[in-house]
């Protein structure tokens, strides 16, 4: 791995690397710093800000927690057993035999209990070992929400006589939030479904799915917080006299489905065609452009001499009648006088671009060169 123009956390990474263990390929390294969940009007972010609208105003958000945590940040104090799948290195990216890129934003909860957070949302970056497809990539982004509360203060205020009352009622707050949250992200109305399931930070726990376009999507996983992590984060006393929920959020799939966007790869592309079109916080839908690269050719002529002769639209629709859709765009980059002549010369430079193939040089100069030949014969012009 080279260490030239890296950033922040790419720097701890590499300061941490031990060679024998690490599984971290450099494309993988190479996104450690991207955060696209604050980077600007990108659909991720959007996506967050969106949901962080929707929180209770006293909720702390945190945004720029390091992705580099320990194994047991993200494994051994949430109760993950020892043999756990998660753990294996085909899973997930080991920077040491201690130290991974976090899995999950769950590998804060010890953590900003223990800092004193009660009520907080985090957001992250997140990497697991994965192929890459339209649907798959290694690096993806989560929100995670944590409330605790102080059970004598629940009974008190909610009427609570039983351990048992007081599970029902966190349970249906729990619920009840993550609605909220939800529809701050899903415009109109939504039908949903809790399912059962399995984390062994909380129980009980359930998972959230939506319907969306005729499809069941699985939105979110969360639960009440197991005493053990609460016995972690707030030491034995406070734990004792504490209960609270905790949920997780892919925000990914989320932007994919509200922005249309049909690749996951999209996220990370550094083309201006992607990012020019998210620039506010809407849920805009994304208008596919070609993935294959653009070849240049630049034509210039001198114009035929007198009014009215020879007007640029004239190039435009030429150029369009012999490319058709291959042409991406024509723009006029050069114009200039003659000073003796008092002649007009225009350059114009032809973006050539196929939908389905990447275009050979030699049918670039094919094309190019009818449309020479063409704008001698019908615009009258003088190649340069
Ligand atoms: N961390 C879990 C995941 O990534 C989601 C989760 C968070 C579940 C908090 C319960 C509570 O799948």
């Amino acid at each position: 791995m080279e260490s030239g123009a890296a950033g922040p956390v790419a720097q701890e990474v590499l300061a941490a690397v031990d060679k024998s263990v690490c599984n971290i390929p450099d494309n993988v390294l190479a996104k450690v710093d991207a955060k696209l969940h604050n980077a600007g009007f990108h659909p991720i972010a959007t996506i967050k800000e969106r949901i962080v609208a929707a929180l209770p105003a006293e909720t702390v958000v945190v945004d720029a927690l390091s992705p580099v945590v320990s194994t047991a940040a993200n494994f051994d104090s949430l109760g993950f057993p020892a043999d756990h799948v998660s753990r294996s290195k085909s899973d997930t990216y080991y920077i040491n035999s201690e130290t991974v890129l976090r899995t999950h934003t769950s590998a804060h909860q010890v953590e900003l209990m223990r800092a004193g957070h009660r009520q907080y949302a985090v957001f992250g970056d997140v990497y697991r070992r994965d192929e890459i497809d339209a649907s798959h990539y290694p690096v993806f982004h989560q929100a995670e929400g944590v409330q605790l509360f102080d059970k004598e203060q629940l009974a008190a205020t909610h009427d609570l006589g039983s351990e048992a009352a007081i599970g029902a009622w966190l349970e249906a707050d729990l619920k009840g939030s993550l609605l909220k949250v939800v529809e701050s992200v899903f415009p109109g109305e939504l039908e949903v479904r809790w399912n059962e399931d399995y984390f062994p930070f909380t129980h009980p726990s359930w998972e959230l799915e939506v319907l969306y376009n005729d499809a069941w999507l699985e939105t979110l996983g969360c639960g009440i917080i197991h005493p053990d992590v609460l016995t972690r984060g707030l030491g034995a006393d406070a734990a004792k006299r504490s209960v609270g929920w905790a949920y997780g959020l892919g925000l990914d799939r989320l932007a994919m489905i509200l922005f249309n966007i049909p690749d996951v790869r999209l996220f990370w592309s550094t083309d201006e065609r992607f990012h020019n079109q998210f620039t506010s916080r809407e849920l805009v839908q994304f208008k596919p452009y070609s993935k294959y690269p653009p070849s240049y050719r630049d034509v210039s002529f001198w114009l035929p001499a007198g009014d009215g002769a020879y007007h640029v639209n004239d190039f435009y629709e030429l150029a369009r009648t012999i490319g058709g859709d291959l042409i991406e765009d024509v723009a006029l980059i050069d114009e200039f006088t003659h000073p003796k002549t008092g002649l007009v010369s225009h350059c114009f430079r032809i973006n050539y671009r196929s939908h389905d193939e990447t275009l050979t040089n030699e049918f670039v100069d094919s094309l190019q060169h009818k449309l020479r030949i063409a704008v001698v014969a019908d615009l009258g012009v003088e190649l340069r």
